[in-house]
């Protein structure tokens, strides 16, 4: 990326990343710039004016007028910074428009104040401090291709040291010092904030902090993108983006309206509660305190929402608004729930008040005539029209027929608060917040009783063996976040055209690892009479996953490696021949793939202390792949699946096949938005 076309891309930022959300900053905005530049002239905004500015600095100058908000390392005391001046430099909490806050609603509501409090969406977005901070500031530096840093201490402060992510809009390199003032995450990974020193806008630390690797990886290692994808500054991103989903009322409020470079100018962005509090998904509060505390005795009913009272669709789009893909209707709107928070209230239809996203014509045509391009749905759906990021449930749940023709809401499996007499301890809910039981078949059968579908005359395995499990089948690990494979939310029934035609995997060949679509194909035909698809030779004689892994897409072997290290694709596929696959992906040029990989391997025993860093320098890779071959060479070679799984009748790789089907790997690139 040059610097002209970072420079358009920073000007887009506050107008495209409204509208879409990434967690990582991407070329893609280079594109999106250059249909949002019209827009942005449109609204008046100077591309002489945005390159004749000045370099940032930190400036002492805030909303307020008043000189606190001195953030500069330079001046700072070893104890760090004064946290009342940090307090002028980043985003507050504001009440008001309605809203309480969820310490009001503790006083008569203790019990479900006690399990959102246990929930990650309490904690989603918190003001950093040592009770917050999980990643380790040790004062270690490392680099990565591309950058390096410090992280360390200034007393109770987290700071790091790093080359100014700016200096692309600036012009100007330089070496700086900040401290962290915010948090986004706390249960995969956490991402820090420093204040850049205008108003309360934030900029991105380059290096995010995997929880349960216990480990920084640079931001971009987070996403399955291309190595070669550059990273443009994350400046303001999270006053401009992250704010909507991962606040209670985030309001980004630019200094000066919509009239100026938001970038340099700042904003001063407010929240009525860190966090995803009880008002996001109840509701503002106040009118309800007011009438349980008698003060509206005209009100015939309580205007509180409670989302298990009201359509399966409205409890649904409560979640959507963040689990969902959504647009602004107009920039106009854009700009007024820019200043005076989300105008969508739990309760009412999500499509009031933004543009649900669907995998059709209309919403292109949308996205087209708003300016963010239609890379929103190149990135983040299969070619069906089927979801395939993370944290887009809603997405996938619209399009099933359980929701356009059933009442399935996000409620019919997961919980918000779980009874308070639950055996289960909330921190095992916490994570996926499922209802009791709401992982197993009971999920389907509450509604699926017409048919004896937990039969084996239906799923054709035993009815204790995992190919037995309706999720298996209806609602595979396609979709694909936070570094890991995850469950789809549309329901869906496994074909082999899915896999040929849209070039995602099925569901009986990501549990059957060691067999062709060919043998998929004749047990869908005998059991199910569903009609064959044509097949090349490769995918009559290979097994699927290793045509997925060796010479798929990145979104594929993701996929495949990902499989490879899931317990009952183990049980139905056997794991003996499955290491010189995962191996080979340790040196993929997808940093994703690379860590998916990883993981698996880790799964079996002879290779679960393997050393092998997947940010790390390259030069290392190969030794560790070397190491998982020579252990694996070393083993018995009575292994089960021959050819189909690229051995020799002894058990050894038949290195010249895997080669030539290396050779064919599909390099196309791909990047998931999620
Ligand atoms: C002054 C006490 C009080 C406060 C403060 C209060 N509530 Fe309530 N709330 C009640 C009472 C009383 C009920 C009705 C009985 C019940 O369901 O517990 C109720 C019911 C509810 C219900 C269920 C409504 C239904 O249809 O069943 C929800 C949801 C709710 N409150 C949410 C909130 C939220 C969110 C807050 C904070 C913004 C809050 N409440 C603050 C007293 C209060
Ligand atoms: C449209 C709503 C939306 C926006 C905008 C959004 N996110 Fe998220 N984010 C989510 C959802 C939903 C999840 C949970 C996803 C899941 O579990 O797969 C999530 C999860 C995350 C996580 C993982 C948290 C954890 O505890 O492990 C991180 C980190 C994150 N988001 C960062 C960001 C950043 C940074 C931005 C701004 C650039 C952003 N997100 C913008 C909805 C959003
Ligand atoms: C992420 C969305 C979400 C958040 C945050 C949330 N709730 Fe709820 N709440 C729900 C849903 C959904 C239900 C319906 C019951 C369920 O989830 O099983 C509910 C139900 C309730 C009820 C009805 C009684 C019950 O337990 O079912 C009350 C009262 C309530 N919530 C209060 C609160 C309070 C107080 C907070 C904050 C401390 C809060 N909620 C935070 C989504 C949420
Ligand atoms: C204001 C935005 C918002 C709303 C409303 C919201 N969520 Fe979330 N949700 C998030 C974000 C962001 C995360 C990521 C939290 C994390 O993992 O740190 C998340 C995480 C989750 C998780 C995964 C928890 C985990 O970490 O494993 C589930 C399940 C979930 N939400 C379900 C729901 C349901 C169901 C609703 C509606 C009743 C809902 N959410 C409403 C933003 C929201
Ligand atoms: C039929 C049951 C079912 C329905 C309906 C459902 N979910 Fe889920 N959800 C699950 C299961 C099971 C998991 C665990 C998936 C896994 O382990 O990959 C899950 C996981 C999640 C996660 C965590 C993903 C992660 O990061 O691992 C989120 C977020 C989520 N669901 C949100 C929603 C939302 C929002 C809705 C409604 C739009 C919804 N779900 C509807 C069953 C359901
Ligand atoms: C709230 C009720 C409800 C729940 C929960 C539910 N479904 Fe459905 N489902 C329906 C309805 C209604 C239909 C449409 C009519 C029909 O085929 O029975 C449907 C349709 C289907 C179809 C046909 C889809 C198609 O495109 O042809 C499948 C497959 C399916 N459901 C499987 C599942 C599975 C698996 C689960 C659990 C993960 C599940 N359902 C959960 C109500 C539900
Ligand atoms: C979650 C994993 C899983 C999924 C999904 C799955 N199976 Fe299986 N399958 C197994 C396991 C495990 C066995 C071993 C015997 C048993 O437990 O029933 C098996 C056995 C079989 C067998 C008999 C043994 C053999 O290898 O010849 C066939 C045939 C079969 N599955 C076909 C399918 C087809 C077709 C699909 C998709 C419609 C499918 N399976 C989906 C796990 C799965
Ligand atoms: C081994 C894979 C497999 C398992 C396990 C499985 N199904 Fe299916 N199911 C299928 C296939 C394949 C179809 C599609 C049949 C077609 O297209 O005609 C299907 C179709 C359906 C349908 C659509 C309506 C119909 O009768 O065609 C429903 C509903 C359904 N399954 C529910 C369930 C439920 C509930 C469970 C769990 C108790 C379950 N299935 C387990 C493979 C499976």
């Amino acid at each position: 990326m040059n610097r002209s076309s970072l420079l358009l891309a920073a000007l887009a930022f506050a107008v495209t990343l409204l509208v879409t959300r990434h967690r990582g900053s991407t070329a893609r905005s280079t594109i999106v710039a250059g249909v949002v530049f019209g827009v942005v002239l449109a609204l008046g905004w100077s591309w002489q004016r945005f390159l004749s500015v000045s370099p940032i600095q930190i400036s002492k100058q805030n909303s307020a007028g008043d000189d606190s908000a001195v953030v500069s390392g330079d001046v700072a005391s070893p104890s760090g910074v004064n946290p009342v001046e940090l307090l002028s430099s980043r985003p507050i909490e504001v009440l008001g428009g309605g809203y309480v806050s969820s310490d009001r609603c503790e006083q008569c509501h203790a019990a479900q104040h006690k399990t959102w409090h246990a929930s990650y969406h309490r904690t989603m977005t918190q003001v950093a401090t040592t009770k917050t901070v999980f990643g380790e500031f040790d004062g270690r530096e490392f680099d990565w291709p591309g950058g390096s840093c410090r992280v360390f201490r200034r007393g109770d402060q987290f700071w790091i040291e790093m080359d100014d992510p700016d200096e692309s809009l600036t012009g100007v390199e330089k070496r700086i010092e900040r401290p962290v003032v915010m948090t986004t995450g706390s249960h995969h990974m956490q991402v820090y904030w420093y204040p850049i020193g205008k108003q309360r806008s934030l900029g991105q630390v380059p290096v995010v902090f995997l929880k349960s690797e216990k480990k920084w990886i640079p931001r971009n290692a987070a996403f399955l993108m291309p190595p070669d994808m550059g990273s443009g500054p994350e400046t303001s991103r999270w006053n401009a983006a992250c704010l909507w989903c991962h606040t209670t009322r985030g309001r980004t409020r630019p200094v000066g309206g919509f009239d100026q470079p938001l970038q340099l100018v700042g904003m001063d962005s407010q929240v009525a509660e860190f966090g995803i509090a009880c008002e996001a998904c109840h509701g503002p509060g106040d009118r309800h305190v007011r009438y349980r505390n008698g003060k509206l005795p005209e009100l015939k009913s309580d205007p509180i929402v409670e989302p298990s009272r009201i359509s399966h669709q409205r409890s649904s789009q409560i979640c959507g608004q963040c689990h969902g893909l959504t647009v602004s209707h107009s920039r106009r709107h854009l700009e007024l729930e820019a200043m005076n928070g989300t105008s969508f209230r739990p309760g009412e239809a999500l499509s009031a008040s933004r543009w649900v996203v669907r995998y059709d014509q209309p919403t292109k045509q949308h996205l087209e005539q708003f300016g963010s391009g239609v890379s929103m749905l190149t990135d983040s759906f299969w070619q069906d029209g089927m979801i395939r990021v993370s944290g887009r449930e809603f997405t996938g749940l619209m399009e099933s027929r359980c929701y356009s023709e059933g009442q399935m809401s996000c409620l019919s499996c997961h919980t918000m608060h779980p009874p308070e007499d639950e055996s289960r301890p909330l921190l095992e809910w916490a994570n996926d917040q499922l209802k009791l039981g709401m992982d197993q078949d009971q999920a389907c059968l509450q509604c699926h009783q017409d048919g004896d579908y937990t039969a084996q005359s239906h799923t054709h395995h035993a009815s204790q063996s995992m190919g037995s499990r309706c999720y298996n089948c209806h609602a595979p690990h396609t979709t694909f976040g936070l570094l890991k494979a995850i469950r789809s939310h549309q329901v869906s029934s496994p074909s082999v055209a899915e896999s040929t035609q849209v070039g995602r995997p099925n569901a009986c060949n990501l549990c059957h690892l060691d067999k062709t679509l060919q043998w998929t194909a004749d047990y869908l035909k005998s059991w199910y009479q569903i009609e064959p698809s044509p097949l090349d030779d490769q995918q009559r004689s290979i097994s699927a996953a290793v045509l997925w892994a060796v010479k798929g897409d990145a979104g594929q072997r993701a996929l495949a490696a990902w499989h490879m290290g899931w317990r009952p694709a183990q049980e139905a596929s056997g794991t003996e021949w499955i290491p010189p696959f995962l191996a080979d992906l340790l040196l993929d040029p997808y940093a994703a793939v690379r860590f998916v990989a990883f993981k698996s391997l880790a799964t079996l025993p002879p290779y679960e202390s393997l050393e092998y860093d997947f940010v790390g320098q390259p030069g290392t890779w190969p030794e560790a792949k070397e190491r998982v071959s020579e252990i694996w060479e070393g083993r018995s070679r009575r292994r089960s699946g021959f050819g189909e799984v690229l051995l020799n009748p002894d058990g050894r790789l038949d290195e010249q096949r895997f080669d030539t089907l290396k050779k064919m790997r599909d390099d196309t690139p791909i990047y998931l938005a999620e």
